[in-house]
This record gives C-alpha cells, sequence and structure tokens, in this order.
C-alpha cells in the first residue's frame, strides 16, 4: 500500500515530517514556518555538498578556530561594531587591536595611531587607496595644479585593488611580470609614475605567486625619483597574509612603519590572524596620515561618533576573537604556529619534488613569502595536466588550485597549496599519499595530452 500522509504526530523524527517530504523552497518565500528542528536539519542537509573547510588549501582564509573562539562568537552574536555607543567595550578591544598592530608594524606613534577593523582587507585596501587620493587631491588643490587623472602603481594585485581603481576613478597601472621578474620591484618604477600618482602599493604576500615584492628596495627607488623629479609618492603595503607573519618568523624583513615612505598597510584579521572570517584591518603611521574628510560623525546612535569604514552595521564577534587571539597566543604563539606551517610547507616541497612529475615554482621560504608551495608540470609530463590532477584530488576531498599565471606568463600554469592554522604534517603526509595515488592513476589511465602550445586536448577518463 502506498504510504501517503497529510498530517504527522508531533514529536517525530525530523525525517518524518512533512517538510521532510517536500524539497526546500527556492524562488518563493513559503507562507507558513517549518519546526525549527526539521528546518535546522533539512538546511544543514544542503551544507553538506559544501566542500570540507579544513581540506581547502586554496584559500588564504581560516578554516579552523579553537572551541573558545566558538564560543566567543556565538556571545558575541549580537555586537554590532559600528555602534560604539551601545557597545563601548567591544569598540575599546578593536581600538586594542588596532594599537597592538601599529606597535607590531612599528608606528612611530603606535599609542596614537589612527586605524580601524573593516570586513576585510578588501575594503581596508580602499579606505587606504582613498586616504592616498584624497592626500594627493588636497595637495594638488592647494598648488593650483589638475588633480583630474589620478593613478596608483602596483605590481600584480588582488582584485580588490582593480575594484578601488575603478569604483574611485583612479588609473591602475600594474606593472606586467616577466619570467625573470614576477612582482613589481625598485628597477621599473620610475617607468610608471609621475606627478599623478597618488601612491604605490606593494603586495606583501602576492596572490598568485606567494612571494614578498621588496617593500624596502620599492620604498629607496621612490627617494631616488623624488630626488631626481621631485614626486613625493606615498607608499601602501598590502600585507593581506604577510602582515600577520613576517613580524613573528622573519622580524628584521623592513616591510612596514620602519620605512619612513610606508603611510598605511592592510593585513586580514581572518587570514594569518588567525580570526573567524569577515575581519581586516587598515593602520596609518600616524593621526596625520589619515585625512579627516574621510571621517564622518554621526550621532544617532547615541553619542558623537566617527566613521571612517565603508559599511555601516557589521558583526562585532570577529573583532573580539582578534583581540583574544593577540593576547592569549602572544607573539611567542604566533611565531609557533607560522613556524610549523613553514615546517609542513617544507614537508609538502619536498614530497612533491619526489614524485618526480613537477617542478617547484614557490618553494614556501619564510625569507621570500607566505607558508605555501607551488609547482609546475615537468615539461616531459603529457598524459594529465595539473587542472586534472585537481580535479581528480577533490575526489579525495582536497581543494587545490590550478591556474595559469598573469599575462606574459600565462602559459605558466602552477598548483598552489596554502598552508593554515590547523594544518599539520601529519596532514601533509596524508595529502602527499593522494597525490602519489592520483600520479598511479593517471599512468594507468592517461587523461589529457598538452600540446606545445600548451593548450590541453582532454580524453575521457579511459584514455580514449
Ligand atoms: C594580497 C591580497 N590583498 C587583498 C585580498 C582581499 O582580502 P579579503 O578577502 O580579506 O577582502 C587578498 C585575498 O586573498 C589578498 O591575497
Amino acid at each position: 500500500m502506498p504510504v501517503h500522509h497529510t498530517t504527522r504526530s508531533k514529536n517525530l523524527d525530523a525525517y518524518a515530517s512533512l517538510a521532510a517530504g517536500r524539497a526546500l523552497p527556492k524562488y518563493q518565500m513559503p507562507e507558513d514556518g517549518i519546526n525549527p528542528d526539521v528546518a535546522y536539519n533539512l538546511v544543514m542537509d544542503e551544507l553538506m555538498l559544501d566542500g570540507n573547510a579544513r581540506q581547502n588549501l586554496a584559500t588564504f582564509c581560516q578554516t579552523w578556530m579553537e572551541p573558545n573562539i566558538h564560543a566567543i562568537m556565538d556571545k558575541c552574536v549580537d555586537k554590532n561594531m559600528i555602534d560604539k555607543d551601545e557597545y563601548p567595550a567591544t569598540a575599546e578591544l578593536e581600538s586594542r587591536c588596532v594599537h597592538m598592530l601599529a606597535d607590531l608594524w612599528h608606528s612611530p606613534e603606535a599609542e596614537e595611531a589612527a586605524g580601524c577593523s573593516t570586513i576585510g582587507s578588501s575594503e581596508a585596501a580602499m579606505l587606504g587607496g582613498l586616504a592616498m587620493k584624497f592626500r594627493w587631491r588636497a595637495r594638488r588643490r592647494k598648488e593650483g595644479k589638475d588633480f583630474s587623472r589620478p593613478n596608483i602603481v602596483t605590481g600584480p594585485v588582488q582584485v580588490c585593488w582593480h575594484k578601488f581603481a575603478r569604483y574611485f576613478d583612479v588609473e591602475l597601472r600594474e606593472i606586467p611580470i616577466q619570467h625573470d621578474r614576477l612582482g613589481m620591484d625598485g628597477a621599473v618604477l620610475a617607468g610608471y609614475v609621475d606627478e599623478n600618482t597618488i601612491g604605490v602599493v606593494p603586495t606583501f604576500g602576492v596572490t598568485f605567486t606567494c612571494h614578498y615584492e621588496p617593500v624596502e628596495e620599492i620604498c629607496q627607488a621612490l627617494d631616488r625619483i623624488q630626488k631626481e623629479k621631485g614626486f613625493d609618492i606615498p607608499v601602501h603595503v598590502d600585507a593581506a597574509s604577510g602582515g600577520f607573519i613576517a613580524p613573528f618568523v622573519e622580524p628584521d624583513i623592513k616591510w612596514d612603519f620602519r620605512l619612513p615612505r610606508v603611510m598605511s598597510i592592510n593585513a586580514s584579521g581572518h587570514k594569518y590572524g588567525l580570526a573567524p572570517l569577515g575581519v581586516g584591518w587598515v593602520v596609518w603611521r600616524d593621526k596625520k596620515s589619515l585625512p579627516d574628510d574621510l571621517i564622518f560623525w554621526v550621532n544617532y546612535l547615541g553619542g558623537n561618533m566617527a566613521t571612517f569604514a565603508l559599511n555601516f552595521s557589521r558583526p562585532g564577534g570577529q573583532i573580539v576573537a582578534q583581540y583574544y587571539l593577540l593576547t592569549r597566543l602572544g607573539r611567542q604563539g604566533y611565531r609557533e604556529i607560522m613556524a610549523n606551517l613553514y615546517k609542513s610547507a617544507a614537508c609538502i616541497r619536498e614530497g612533491i619534488r619526489e614524485l618526480g612529475d613537477f617542478e617547484t615554482f614557490f618553494g614556501g621560504d619564510p625569507q621570500k613569502g607566505i607558508p605555501a608551495v607551488s609547482w609546475t608540470l615537468h615539461p616531459d609530463v603529457r598524459h594529465y595536466s595539473l587542472y586534472d590532477l585537481s580535479d581528480r584530488l577533490r575526489m579525495r576531498g582536497w581543494q587545490v588550485s590550478a591556474y595559469s599565471m598573469l599575462p606574459n606568463i600565462q602559459e605558466t600554469v602552477v598548483m598552489r597549496v596554502v598552508l593554515r592554522h590547523g594544518f599539520s604534517d601529519d596532514m601533509a603526509l596524508l595529502f602527499l599519499e593522494d597525490v602519489k595515488r592520483c600520479l598511479e592513476y593517471f599512468k594507468k589511465h592517461p587523461v589529457s595530452v598538452v600540446q606545445t602550445s600548451g593548450e590541453v586536448n582532454v580524453f575521457d577518463h579511459a584514455g580514449r
């Protein structure tokens, strides 16, 4: 007899409910709701199709949190970061983080430094970029000069700088990379900067190559340019990843406010700051580097409050978690976590090298960049591509990006793994075993034939 219920008894198992017998709504909000426990089960079930975050070796963001962080996020679920009148204690923790970071990055006025939390490095970069634009414009206006054609000079930057340039009408001069120069350096700058350059943005942990652009050398080149041509060009460092790494493991690399030309720095709390998703930081070297006209004053939440973020309402838990982490781990804690990640990076680099099919592209050297490893396929290997390997690894849950490099060297395809808090040497060995398994499979079942042009002919998995 077919089972066809129209009514159900109460307190039944979630999967005995009427709701479990129907698809969840996709396009229209339903008239009636569902029992919360049933709804919870059904919504969580949808999320089963997401990848396992811990095995996501493509992202730079945090995917492991200790239990106290979960508790903090839960307790702070109602805290609105913008409402500093209602939540003065949360605002105080934000301000302490800004001062700690200003001090970590050697601000000459760390106790007085200007800065704020943001939703991530993208918003932080926009604020840093806007401050440069406003300062440049004010100076040009004062000198009676044209201020209609601002430009910004960078190496290979993350998309947030493309957004900044387009949204705020600034010409982006992104210096192309070459085989023998994978980022911006001091030598190329002179051909790109002029009197309309609002700032130069080196990336300290380039998204595509993972290496640090040489901020000190870039500042020295700008000193020479100032002497020769008179342009006084500030530097904003996009230290989305490196800002929370190098100060602990390579404190002698000069990339921060020790260099007088560095005006502002952004970093992602939710990357190597180890905080949960949704927090970035921007800090200016001193109060006068943040133009007054970027600040709005609002009084409708209670007191008279300064705001200079792009967002208004924003969750406060991430900031509380960031403060917890800075105080709970201390410099030594961050140092030990980062040191272990470089160790795991070395383990993966060596394991990949021993497999014989690959050439190291970036080796995870702490003096050169972030704890990440990338490799290319040896030109003699033609029966699969790195895209095939990425697909096949996905079958074991690993998410590993394979991508072509930027214009000029776009024929170079790399596979990259980014090591983050929560990764261990043991996981590195599990990962290497799976790569090895994939290579054995490809030997038996060749997938692709790579043409000399770099094009890939895809065959099915039986090698036809
Ligand atoms: C160098 C760099 N800048 C900016 C960003 C954007 O950061 P967020 O995702 O925190 O907005 C990223 C993200 O990967 C990055 O690598």
